[in-house]
C-alpha cells in the first residue's frame, strides 16, 4: 500500500519532488534545536496548491498523516515528525512566487514557501516595509511564520504575525481549497476562518497563501544600545519612550549581563560595546517618516531624560547602518550562541510587565536555591513584556544528563511562576510538540477542550500535524 502511495505522489509531482531515500529524507527529520528527529515515509515537495490538496486527498484515503513544514527552524519541534515512519513531511519550499504586489491596497500577496527576508527585500525595492523580522529570516518562510503567528523584534511597533494578515488561501484536512486571499481590512461576516488557521501550527490547515500587509519605507532609523541596572529601570526606560516617542519606537530589546558574556564566549566579534557589560543591556530602534535629524534629536532628549532619572549608565548610538547592524546581530546571535553551548532549557514566556521584575526575582531565587549553579541566559522582546527565560546547566555539568533529570521539574517551576503572575507559557515560538503537556496543563480546562472540539471538527481524521498542540 505505501509503495503505491509513494507512486501516486510521485505521478502527481514528478519523482524527483518525492524524496524516500533516507540521505534525502536527513535535512527534513531533524528540528533546528536538534531536539527531535522523527522519520518519514517520504518528504514531498509541491509545486502549486492544487498539488497540495491532491496530496491531503491521497493521505486522507490511505489515513496517513501530514506534517506540513516551511523552513523548518521553530523551536518546538511542530514540523518534525513521529518515529513511526507512516507519516509524510510537506515542504512548501517550492511554492514560492510572490503573486502580486498591489501598490494602492499596500498589500502583498505570496506563497506559502517565500522566505521571509526575500519577502522584505521585495518589499523594499519597492519603498515598502515588510516589518516581521526575526534572526531565522534568512531560513524561515511566511507559511511557517502564519502556521505559528511568529512575533520577532517589531511587534510593539507593527504587532504579530497575525497582525500582518489579511487573506489566507488553505488546504483542508478533506484536500478542499478554501479561497480566502481577500486583502480587506474590514470583515465581519461571520467567524474569522482566517484567524483561526494562523497560529495552528499545521493542525487545521495547510497555509498554501497569504496576503499580508505592507507599509511605507521609514526614511531613517536609529538604534542605540543603553545600560540598565535593573528591570525595574528597563521597564521605566521603556514607558517613558513609549510616552515620548509613541510610535515612533519601533524596537526595545533587553539582554542580560549573563547572555552576552555566553555571545561573547562563542562570538568573541559580538562582544558588547558598552563598558563593562552592565547587568542590563537594552537594544531601542527608532524609525521615522519625516527626517534624520528629527529622530534623532528625540532620540537624544529622551536618553538625557533618562540619564537625568538615573534610569540608565551608559548609551552608544550607532553612527552608521552597519553599526545599527552590528547591534542587530549582537542580540540575534544569543541564539545562536546557545546553541554551541549545548543543550539548555528554553522558555519563552510572556508576563504583564508590571510583574515581570517580581517574575523574575522569584523565579531567579527559587532555581537558584533548587539547582545550585545553573546560568540564566535570558534576553527578550521586553517592549511585548516576552522574557526568553532560558536555564543552562551548572558549568562542569554534563548538559545532556542535567537536562534529563531536572527537565521537567524546571519547567514546571517556571510555568507556575507564569501562571502566579498571569502570564502565557508561550509568548511567540508556540506548542508544537514540546509544550503539549505544559498547554493541557495551563490552558484551563474549557480552553483546552474547546480547542479539541475545534480540532475533531476540522480534522476528524487527524491526519494534519497530529499529537501536535492538542492530542484528542
Ligand atoms: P517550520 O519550523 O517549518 O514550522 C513551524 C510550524 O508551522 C510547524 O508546526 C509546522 O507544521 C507548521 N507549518 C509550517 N509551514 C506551514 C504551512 N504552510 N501551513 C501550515 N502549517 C505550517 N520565532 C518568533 O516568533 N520570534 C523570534 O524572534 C524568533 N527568532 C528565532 C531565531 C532563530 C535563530 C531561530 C532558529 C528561530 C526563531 N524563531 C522565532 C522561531 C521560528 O523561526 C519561527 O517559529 C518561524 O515562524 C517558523 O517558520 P518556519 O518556516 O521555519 O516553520
Ligand atoms: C529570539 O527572540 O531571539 C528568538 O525568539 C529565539 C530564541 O528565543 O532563542
Ligand atoms: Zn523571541
Amino acid at each position: 500500500m505505501k509503495q503505491s502511495l509513494i507512486e501516486q505522489f510521485s505521478v502527481l509531482l514528478g519523482k524527483q519532488y518525492v524524496l524516500i531515500a533516507d540521505e534525502d529524507k536527513a535535512p527534513y527529520l531533524t528540528d533546528w534545536r536538534k531536539r527531535f528527529t522523527g522519520k518519514a515515509l517520504a518528504v514531498l515537495l509541491p509545486k502549486t496548491t492544487e498539488e497540495v490538496s491532491a496530496i491531503v486527498k491521497l493521505c486522507g484515503s490511505s489515513h496517513i498523516a501530514i506534517i506540513p513544514q516551511g523552513g523548518n527552524t521553530g523551536l518546538c519541534g511542530g514540523a518534525t515528525p513521529d518515529n513511526s515512519g507512516n507519516q509524510v513531511i510537506l515542504n512548501l519550499k517550492r511554492m514560492n512566487q510572490i503573486r502580486e504586489i498591489d501598490a494602492v491596497n499596500q498589500t502583498i500577496t505570496l506563497e506559502a514557501g517565500c522566505i521571509l527576508q526575500t519577502i522584505q527585500e521585495n518589499a523594499a525595492a519597492k519603498s515598502y516595509l515588510f516589518p516581521l523580522s526575526l534572526g531565522a529570516e534568512g531560513s524561515c518562510m511566511i507559511g511557517g511564520n502564519l502556521a505559528t503567528n511568529a512575533g520577532g523584534t517589531n511587534v510593539l511597533r507593527y504587532g504579530n504575525t497575525r497582525d500582518l494578515c489579511l487573506g489566507l488561501e488553505v488546504v483542508t484536512a478533506q484536500g478542499d481549497i478554501w479561497n480566502g486571499l481577500k486583502g480587506l481590512r474590514k470583515d465581519n461576516t461571520g467567524y474569522d476562518l482566517r484567524d483561526l488557521f494562523i497560529g495552528s501550527e499545521g493542525t487545521l490547515g495547510i497555509i498554501t497563501a497569504a496576503v499580508m500587509k505592507l507599509y511605507p519605507l521609514p526614511i531613517s532609523q536609529w538604534t542605540t544600545l543603553v545600560a540598565t541596572d535593573s528591570i525595574v529601570s528597563a521597564i521605566s526606560l521603556l514607558n517613558l519612550f513609549q510616552k515620548r516617542a509613541a510610535s515612533l519606537l519601533t524596537g526595545f530589546e533587553m539582554m542580560t549581563q549573563e547572555s552576552l558574556a555566553l555571545n561573547e564566549k562563542h562570538f568573541p566579534q559580538m562582544a558588547n560595546p558598552l563598558k563593562g557589560n552592565p547587568p542590563f543591556t537594552i537594544l531601542i530602534e527608532l524609525s521615522d517618516h519625516e527626517s534624520e535629524e528629527h529622530v534623532r534629536q528625540l532620540l537624544e532628549i529622551i536618553l538625557e531624560e533618562a540619564f537625568t532619572a538615573n534610569m540608565i549608565s551608559d548609551a552608544v548610538i550607532a553612527s552608521n547602518l552597519s553599526q545599527a547592524n552590528s547591534f542587530w546581530h549582537m542580540r540575534e546571535h544569543i541564539t545562536l550562541a546557545q546553541a554551541e553551548e549545548g543543550a539548555n532549557l528554553k522558555h519563552d514566556i510572556t508576563i504583564p510587565l508590571s510583574s515581570l521584575d517580581r517574575f523574575i526575582k522569584e523565579t531567579d531565587a527559587l532555581m537558584r536555591q533548587k539547582y545550585p549553579g545553573v546560568r540564566m541566559i535570558n534576553f527578550g522582546h521586553l517592549g511585548d513584556g516576552n522574557l526568553h527565560y532560558n536555564i543552562a546547566p551548572p558549568l562542569g555539568s554534563d548538559p545532556k544528563v542535567f537536562n534529563q533529570t531536572h527537565e521537567k521539574a524546571i519547567y514546571e517551576l517556571v510555568f507556575a511562576q507564569v501562571e502566579v503572575c498571569q502570564g502565557s507559557i508561550s509568548a511567540e515560538h508556540g506548542v508544537g510538540q514540546l509544550k503539549v503537556g505544559d498547554l493541557r496543563a495551563h490552558k484551563g480546562v474549557i480552553a483546552h477542550e474547546l480547542m479539541k472540539t475545534l480540532k475533531r471538527a476540522l480534522d476528524p481524521q487527524n491526519i494534519l500535524n497530529p499529537n501536535k498542540v492538542v492530542s484528542i
